[in-house]
């Protein structure tokens, strides 16, 4: 079987705010249909990165390059070489679940919506069904809640939504930023399925179908368990964050070392409320 194409890569990655050095030496490539975790202690970087992957900040030394699927067959691109229009090319593409979700003050619908009709191209009624598509997706059922205003949502249903949104645009690759942080075990529990339901999902590309690429960021032990990805572990060492785990999940930790202690500590579900 050959080997899928890159889809993001970093290499010599560094990050510092003014003197503090946050990312050193990051040198990692996600391959197409991959499922990644990013995993670490509070402050190893983990957000720092997945934002840095995103194109949502500058590295400091090194660079990102992504696959740019409005090229089919294109060479990576050195997404530090763009300006802000050719960044959104290869960007709208992916998706980006944030922690906090990220809806605007507006309906399920208007929230599902905005991103496809800035995108151009196509009609209501195929927006209208896009975003129904996407809601099914997160098992909501879209005539119940596509008029309900972002304020009347549960967490959980917030989640699916923000889920929901961003399976709308059928993206290439997805990224979570602590998924569960802040939801019961049973919710948690319906948003890994989902995450692994939206990954193993091909997405439409011309005639056939593709695979797509899942990064998350998490502290979940149980998300990791259920959907056993590739695990990258930060740890702060010789002053930043670096890379001291790059394994399959049924590898992780069982060297010992750090990544044994810090899966021991590693909760279920983050405990913490959603900040
Ligand atoms: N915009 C910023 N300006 C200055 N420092 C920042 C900025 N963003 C992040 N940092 C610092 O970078 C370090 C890593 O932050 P990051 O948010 O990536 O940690 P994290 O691994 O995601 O932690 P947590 O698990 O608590 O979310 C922290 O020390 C943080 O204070
Ligand atoms: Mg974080």
């Amino acid at each position: 079987m050959h080997a899928e194409p890159i889809e993001i890569e970093a290499k010599g990655l560094g990050k510092s705010f003014g003197d503090h050095a946050v990312l050193a030496d990051i040198n990692v490539g996600v391959r197409r249909g991959e499922l990644v975790a990013i995993v670490g202690g509070s402050g190893s970087g983990k957000t720092v990165l997945m934002h840095l992957l995103a194109g949502l900040l500058e590295p400091s030394v090194g660079s990102v390059f992504a696959a740019d699927h409005s090229r089919e067959g294109a060479p990576l691109t050195k997404l530090s070489s763009l300006d802000g229009d050719g960044l959104d090319v290869i960007r709208r593409h992916w998706s980006m679940v944030f922690q906090k979700n990220a809806l605007f003050s507006g309906s399920v619908r208007e929230n599902c919506s905005l991103i496809l009709r800035e995108h151009g191209g196509l009609s209501d009624e195929e927006i209208d069904a896009r975003v129904r598509e996407g809601l099914r997706a997160v098992a909501m059922d879209p005539d119940a809640v596509l008029d309900k205003d972002r304020d009347e949502l549960s967490g959980g249903m917030a989640k699916r939504v923000a889920i929901a949104r961003a399976v709308a645009i059928d993206p290439a690759l997805i990224f979570f930023d602590e998924p569960t942080t802040g939801l019961d075990p049973i919710i948690g529990g319906q948003i890994h399925e989902l995450i692994w339901a939206t990954h193993r999902r091909p997405r439409r590309v011309g005639g056939g179908s593709e695979k797509r690429t899942t990064i998350i960021v998490t502290h979940d032990r149980e998300l990791l368990r259920r959907l056993g990805p590739r695990v990258i572990m930060l740890e702060n060492s010789r002053g930043a964050g670096r890379v001291c785990e790059d394994v399959p999940y049924e590898r992780f930790g069982t060297r010992g070392g750090p990544a044994a202690e810090y899966l021991r500590q590693m909760p279920v579900l983050h405990g913490r409320d959603a900040d």
